[in-house]
C-alpha cells in the first residue's frame, strides 16, 4: 500500500530530479482562499452553524470538518509537526493499555462529575487552549465557551484568541481557566493576568513548550497565515496576516522557572504548568510553585518524535505522588480513552481537535455535543468496568 507520505516524498524526489522547485509543489496544494482570505468581501469565511451534532465516532468530525474549513486553515488544526510521528503516536498509545473490569461491583447508574483544581465540574473531560477558534466557526471562543459552559465542562480560554477574555466571560458562565503565553513585555503579561482574573479564570495555564513554532510542513505547504480579518484582541502589537513563527517573535523565548514563580505571584491563582514530559521536569516545576501539571506534547506540534502523552503519564504520576493535581492532553477520541488516563492517575483529560471540529460543524452546539458524546462513552465505560465515580477509577482497571 502507498502511504501518503510516500506520494509527497515521492512527488518531491520527481521534483527535484527534473528541476521543479518544491516551492512550485507547495503553491499547487493550497486551497480555495489564498493567503487565508477566502471570499469576496475578503472576510474569512469557515463554519457559520448552529446545531446539535448525531455523533457516531469522534474520528469521524475530522473528515466532516475538513470539508467546509479551508485547507489551509484545516492543515494548521489538524496537522502535527515533522513526520508527525507523535501526533499518530498520541492515539496509538492508549492501545498499549488494556482495561480490566471488575464484575458484581453493583454499580447502577456511574456519575462522572469531578473536581478540578476545586471547580465542581460535570465531567473530566475539558478543553485546552487552542489559538484561534475563529478559523474553526465565525463566532470563535464565544461559542466554544457557550459549548462547554452548556456541557459542564472547564474551558481554558487563551492568549491568542479573537474575541476578548470579556465576551468569552460574557458568553458562557461555565468554569474557567486562563492560558497564558508569556509575551516580552512584563506590562502585558500584567494585563493578561489581570484581564483573566476579570473574566473568572480560576487557574492560569503556563505553556512551557511554544517558544519557538515547530516544524509544521503542512502549514508550509499550504502557505497557512492567521487570517487578518481574524485578530488577536488580547495582544497588543499582534502582527497581522502573520505565520505561527512570525507571531511568536512577541512571546519570549527563554522561559524559565521565574517567569513561573511571577505568574504564581501576580495573579495569586493556581498555576497549571503545561507541557511537561519528564518526571524531573514535573518535580523542578513543584519547586517553583507549580499548583498542577498538565502532560502535553502539544498534540504532537512541537517536537516530534517525543512520547506519546499517555506514554509519559504514569512517570508524571509517580513522581507527583499526589502532591498536586495531574492532567493530561494528546490523542483522546474515546471514552476508554478518558479511562484509562484516569487509570493511569491523570485528574481530568482535555480533548483538542474533535473540539474545534465540533465548533466547525455546529457551533456551540456542536462543542457541547462532542463534550456528551465522549462523555457518555466515559460513562457506558465505567458502567461496564464497574466504577461508580471517578474517584473509583484506579490503576487496578488497567494493564500497566
Ligand atoms: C489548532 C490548535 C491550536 C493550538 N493552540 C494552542 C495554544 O494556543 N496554546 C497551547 O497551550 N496549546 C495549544 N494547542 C495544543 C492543545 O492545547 C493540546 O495540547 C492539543 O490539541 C491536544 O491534543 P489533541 O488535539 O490530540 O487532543 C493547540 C492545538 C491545536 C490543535
Amino acid at each position: 500500500m502507498v502511504s501518503r507520505r510516500d506520494v509527497i516524498v515521492g512527488s518531491l524526489t520527481i521534483a527535484a530530479a527534473a528541476g521543479v522547485s518544491s516551492a512550485v509543489l507547495a503553491e499547487s496544494t493550497v486551497g480555495s482562499n489564498t493567503p487565508a482570505e477566502n471570499s469576496a468581501s475578503g472576510k474569512y469565511n469557515a463554519g457559520n452553524e448552529e446545531k446539535k451534532l448525531d455523533i457516531i465516532n469522534i474520528y469521524d468530525l475530522e473528515e466532516e470538518a475538513r470539508r467546509i474549513v479551508p485547507k489551509p486553515q484545516f492543515g494548521y488544526i489538524s496537522s502535527g509537526s515533522g513526520d508527525e510521528w507523535t501526533l499518530r503516536e498520541n492515539i496509538r498509545a492508549f492501545d498499549d493499555h488494556q482495561i480490566i473490569p471488575m464484575y458484581l461491583a453493583g454499580v447502577k447508574e456511574p456519575d462522572t462529575s469531578t473536581v478540578l483544581l476545586g471547580t465542581k465540574v460535570t465531567t473530566p473531560i475539558f478543553i485546552p487552549p487552542m489559538a484561534a477558534h475563529g478559523l474553526a466557526h465565525r463566532r470563535g471562543e464565544l461559542d466554544t465557551s457557550k459549548g462547554a459552559s452548556d456541557a459542564g465542562a472547564l474551558f481554558t480560554a487563551q492568549t491568542l484568541a479573537n474575541n476578548s477574555l470579556d465576551e468569552i466571560g460574557k458568553a458562557g458562565q461555565g468554569p474557567k481557566w486562563f492560558q497564558l503565553y508569556f509575551t516580552k513585555d512584563m506590562g502585558v503579561n500584567r494585563e493578561l493576568i489581570r484581564r483573566a482574573k476579570s473574566m473568572g479564570a480560576t487557574a492560569i495555564v503556563f505553556t512551557v513548550d511554544l517558544e519557538w513554532a515547530g516544524n509544521r510542513e503542512a502549514d508550509k505547504r499550504n502557505g497557512f497565515v492567521f487570517p487578518s480579518s481574524l485578530p488577536f484582541p488580547n495582544v497588543p502589537n499582534a502582527p497581522a496576516g502573520a505565520t505561527l513563527a512570525e507571531l511568536f517573535t512577541i512571546f519570549k523565548r527563554d522561559l524559565d522557572f521565574k517567569d513561573l514563580e511571577f505568574i504564581a505571584k501576580e495573579s495569586g491563582l493556581p498555576v497549571v504548568v503545561k507541557g511537561i514530559q519528564s518526571p524531573e521536569n514535573a518535580k523542578q516545576c513543584l519547586d517553583h510553585g507549580a499548583a498542577a501539571i498538565q502532560v502535553s506534547n502539544h498534540g504532537g506540534r512541537q517536537l516530534d518524535t517525543v512520547p506519546a502523552a499517555i506514554t509519559s503519564l504514569p512517570s508524571i504520576v509517580k513522581v507527583v505522588n499526589k502532591q498536586v493535581p495531574v492532567y493530561l492532553d494528546g490523542g483522546i477520541r474515546r471514552g476508554v480513552h478518558v479511562f484509562k488516563a484516569l487509570a493511569l492517575g491523570a485528574d481530568g483529560v482535555a480533548v483538542g481537535r474533535p473540539i474545534l471540529y465540533g465548533l466547525a460543524l455546529g457551533g456551540a452546539q456542536g462543542v457541547t455535543s462532542v463534550i456528551n458524546k465522549l462523555n457518555d462513552e466515559l460513562r457506558l465505560a465505567m458502567k461496564l468496568a464497574g466504577c461508580a465515580t471517578i474517584k473509583d477509577i484506579s490503576e487496578k482497571y488497567v494493564s500497566q
